[in-house]
């Protein structure tokens, strides 16, 4: 019975989290947009750096940007932030209904390591806390100046991060958890240094001091990374329901390009904002596709080979079925904490496999994602003979 409320928990927990990181990622593309479009003008006011005009709803937008602040604090000011955390408060509670209360089937893949679920989940929370308390001190140094290098070492350390998640934990939830720890990033950026640096500066104008620049250029730096990390972060969110993005071991190689496609393609629209013509901003899309087409290819599971003298009749792929599959795939399934078939797909028979041929495929032969956490322990000659035999019928 309690899946049935766990279920309830993660389908309302994920509707808010799409919608608070649509409001989020949705206000973040609004103000990337609209910084860049600011256009100098000879009528502005003192202070204003630039100004924006647009269209929308019914009436015309008037917008200047002041840097570092107005001369005044303004009798209303608007903030933009619970986007941010509540994204991250229900993406956190989501990953704990999802990964930490089923560490078992999601989190832990004992042919990876074979850890508990008190150690599953502790490495999954002291690797977020980690990944922030690295990130944070990099950006901190005198590097932190350059962010071109600050860029590249911030890649490293999100492939590396690829890297070791694939040694401890399930693929699919390793690549969960570098989109989870980077998107945490994110969230960080907002809450230690973007939001209190703004806070500073308005203080200090209620004091009728002049802010320091040094708070809006930290916060600038934070806010890069931010964007050019949205569209690899929402890849990762999203891959762990295509088993063909889990490549276990190889998972910082997908990491990898993922993160570089993400940031070219961002970077097309941050040039072309900025009004930027010719080369500057015709150079990302076909960069980016040949890199989509490469992952693709590199990603595509090798066809199945046989040894020559195994024979697959269908009683043979009957027995894996009923080993490896039916015992939470079953109308009635018989595996401790399961008590309907996973998203409804039944596999008892030889027709229900075929029913479900294509998934079936992607799960479990194409790549390891089924049985779930390998519970079952099934071998790569059971897959190799599951994959023939869908193959040929
Ligand atoms: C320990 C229980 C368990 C076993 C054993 C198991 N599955 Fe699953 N299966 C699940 C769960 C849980 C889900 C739902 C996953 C999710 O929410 O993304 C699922 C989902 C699926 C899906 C649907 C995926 C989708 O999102 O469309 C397919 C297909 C599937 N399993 C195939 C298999 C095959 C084939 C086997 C045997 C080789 C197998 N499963 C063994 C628990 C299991």
């Amino acid at each position: 019975m309690a899946e049935y409320w766990m279920d309830w928990a993660s389908l309302l927990l994920r509707w808010l989290h799409v919608i608070t990181a649509i409001a989020w990622i949705g206000s973040s593309f609004y103000f990337v947009w609209l910084d860049l479009s600011l256009r100098k003008a000879a009528h502005l006011p003192e202070g204003v750096h630039g100004e924006s005009w647009s269209v929308h709803g019914g009436g015309f937008y008037h917008v200047q940007k002041y840097l570092v602040a107005p001369g005044s604090m303004p009798k209303e000011l608007h903030w933009f932030k619970y986007e941010s955390y509540f994204t991250w408060i229900s993406g956190f509670s989501l990953l704990a209904v999802t990964y930490y209360w089923g560490a078992k089937a999601f989190l832990i893949d004992s042919s990876v390591a074979d850890i508990t679920v008190m150690q599953a989940v502790g490495l999954s929370l002291a690797s977020l806390a980690l990944g922030w308390i690295v990130y944070d001190l990099i950006c901190k140094t005198p590097i932190g100046k350059n962010l071109l290098i600050l860029g590249f070492i911030v890649y490293v350390v999100v492939v590396l991060a690829a890297y070791s998640y694939s040694e401890i934990f399930s693929s699919r939830a390793a690549l969960l958890h570098v989109g989870a720890m980077v998107a945490t990033w994110m969230t960080g950026n907002v809450f230690f240094i973007i939001i209190p640096n703004q806070k500073k500066v308005v203080a200090s104008l209620q004091r009728g001091e002049a802010p320091d620049p040094a708070l809006g250029q930290q916060a600038k730096q934070r806010s890069t990374h931010n964007n050019y990390l949205t569209l690899p972060v929402l890849f990762m969110m999203l891959s762990n329901h295509y088993p063909m993005t889990f490549v276990g071991d190889d998972l910082w190689i997908l990491v990898g390009l993922i993160v570089l496609i993400g940031a070219i393609i961002r970077d097309y629209f941050n040039a072309g904002h900025a009004g930027a013509t010719g080369l500057r901003v015709r150079w990302q899309w076909p960069i980016a596709s040949i890199l989509i087409i490469v992952l693709a290819i590199w990603a595509k599971p090798e066809t199945v080979t046989l040894n020559t003298n195994q024979i697959v009749t269908d009683d043979a792929i009957q027995t894996i079925v009923t080993t490896h599959c039916a015992g939470c795939h079953a109308a009635q399934p018989t595996m401790a904490g399961f008590t309907t078939p996973p998203k409804g797909v039944i596999l008892e028979t030889l027709v229900d496999v075929q029913k479900y041929k294509a998934q079936v495929h992607a799960q479990s032969v194409a790549s390891q994602a089924m049985p779930l956490g390998n519970m079952t322990q099934m071998k790569p000659e059971e897959r190799a003979m599951l994959g023939y035999w869908l193959e040929n019928n």
